[in-house]
């Protein structure tokens, strides 16, 4: 699955941007806070209107402190998935169960620093982990291969029948860095720049997605 992030789009015409990328599985939105990131984007009233220009599922990033409080409201407004950072959260069950109850899919996040084994024991209550492939914040950055390792460990445990949820990677993945995601176990890539910046994006998303199943 590709889900091509607007950070790298064009901000004043977003619902645009998001109808370039028909054809992409999900439309990746990258909500930032200016405290949990040192960087500001975009909230929920952007969300709720982008909901009504598409119909791509809207994979909601929220890189936000406090997400008990902000994240069950982009599920209340239509979002297919609500992410979140085990960083930020003191109860991450709680929020996920929030998420869950709000009628959309619960993701949970970890920066490239973050190891995964103290979550395993709670991903039975997720849809997705995203693994950071940057330091969230910005688009534009360099994949950071070292990371893989937390697909493959929980991409294991997927294949032994022990959880079932989508494994997703974000940040620096281009027609390079995918094939290399791709074998460890990757189901979902998130792609910002490598699509908004070149100039057929729906085609973009085509290939993308052919070197990924190669
Ligand atoms: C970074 C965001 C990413 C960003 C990825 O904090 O979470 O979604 O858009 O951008 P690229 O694909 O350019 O690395
Ligand atoms: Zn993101």
């Amino acid at each position: 699955m590709i889900a091509p992030s607007i950070l790298s789009a064009d901000f004043a015409r977003l619902a645009d941007e998001v109808r370039a990328v028909e054809g992409a599985d999900w439309v990746h939105v990258d909500v930032m806070d200016n405290h949990f990131v040192p960087n500001l984007t975009l909230g929920l009233p952007v969300v709720q209107s982008l909901l009504k220009a598409t119909d791509i599922p809207m994979d909601c990033h929220l890189m936000i402190d406090d997400p008990a409080r902000w994240a069950p409201p982009y599920a209340e407004a239509g979002a297919h998935n609500v992410t979140f950072h085990a960083e930020a959260a003191d109860d991450p069950i709680a929020v996920a169960r929030d998420i869950r109850a709000a009628g959309a899919k619960a993701g949970l996040s970890v920066k490239p620093g973050t190891p995964i084994e103290p979550y395993l024991e709670i991903l039975r209550e997720f849809d997705t982990l995203l693994v950071m492939s940057v330091e969230p914040g910005f688009g534009g950055q360099s994949f950071i291969p070292e990371v893989l390792a937390k697909a493959r460990a929980v991409r294991r445990l997927v294949d032994a029948g022990e959880l079932r949820l989508l494994i997703e990677i974000d940040g620096g993945i281009n027609m390079d860095t995918i094939e290399q995601a791709a074998e460890a176990g990757v189901d979902c890539f998130v792609a910002g720049s490598s699509v908004y910046g070149t100039p057929d994006r729906a085609a973009t998303v085509e290939k993308l997605r052919r070197v990924a199943a190669a």
